[in-house]
Parts: structure tokens; C-alpha cells; sequence
């Protein structure tokens, strides 16, 4: 936020906006601060703290998009390589919250490719 104080402005105007100064802020909040909650997607997703998820192994033979993938072997996600993927984001390799908000930015968008915790 420090590094871009435009976006710590939008997000500070957002809340003071909707919570106001007088209470205390409160868990629905967040459904009504859809900029707040995409910088915190998009620094989840930006910054993607565990970059390759804990190792599984398969039980059973198995197909995923065409490759065969025996039973017994040692798989894991590469969850950074999907939040950098130019294919589903705009501009991967920058800080840019408008990758979770609709076309008006006014809605919150959770895409499917938004893993950080492998879901
Ligand atoms: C934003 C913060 C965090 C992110 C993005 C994150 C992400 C992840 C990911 C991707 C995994 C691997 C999941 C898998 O392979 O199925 C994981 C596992 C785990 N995380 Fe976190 N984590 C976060 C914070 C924490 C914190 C604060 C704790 C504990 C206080 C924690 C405890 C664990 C544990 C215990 C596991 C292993 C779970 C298991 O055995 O299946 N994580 N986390």
C-alpha cells in the first residue's frame, strides 16, 4: 500500500465512505467494499505467498487436460504459475486491483483462477 498511494487512497476513501469514523468495522462489511476486498485479492494473487502447494501423490491412474498421470505419482500445484498466466490475467506482473472488479469497477470478481490457497 505504501508503494502505491493512489490505491491506499481509493481503499481509505472506500472505507471511511461506507464504515465511517464513529464505529468499529464489522465482518458484512466487506460485502460492501469491493475495491478493499480486490487489493486484497490482488495482493494475494501479486505477491503469491506459497508459490507451489504440498505434495500429493495420486492413487490411481488418472487424465488431466490429455496427460496421463500414473498411479503413485508425486503431483503439486503450481499455484504462482496460474496467477501469472497472461492468459487469464490483464497485466500479470503488476499490482493492478481491477484484475477482481468488473468493466464499471464497481462489482467484486472472484475468478476461478484466483488460488491462493489452492482454492
Ligand atoms: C494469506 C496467508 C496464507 C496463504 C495464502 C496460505 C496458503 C497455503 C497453501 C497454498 C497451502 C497448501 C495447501 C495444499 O497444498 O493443499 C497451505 C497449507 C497450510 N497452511 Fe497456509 N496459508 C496462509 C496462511 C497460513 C497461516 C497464518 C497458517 C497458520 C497459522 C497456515 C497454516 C497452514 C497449514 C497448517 C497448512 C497445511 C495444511 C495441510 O496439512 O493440508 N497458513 N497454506
Amino acid at each position: 500500500m505504501a508503494a502505491y498511494p493512489d490505491v491506499q487512497k481509493r481503499v481509505q476513501n472506500e472505507i471511511d465512505s461506507f464504515i465511517g469514523r464513529e464505529r468499529l468495522p464489522s465482518w458484512d462489511d466487506h460485502l460492501h467494499l469491493p475495491y478493499t476486498q480486490a487489493v486484497l485479492y490482488e495482493a494475494q494473487r501479486w505477491q503469491t505467498i506459497v508459490p507451489l502447494s504440498l505434495l500429493r501423490y495420486t492413487r490411481e491412474d488418472t487424465t488431466v487436460q490429455g496427460y496421463n498421470i500414473p498411479k503413485g505419482t508425486i503431483v503439486m500445484n503450481n499455484i504462482w504459475a496460474v496467477h501469472n498466466d497472461p492468459k487469464y490475467w490483464k497485466n500479470p506482473s503488476e499490482f493492478f486491483p481491477e484484475h477482481f472488479l468488473s468493466q464499471d469497477g464497481t462489482t467484486l470478481v472472484k475468478p476461478e483462477y484466483f488460488i491462493p490457497f489452492t482454492i
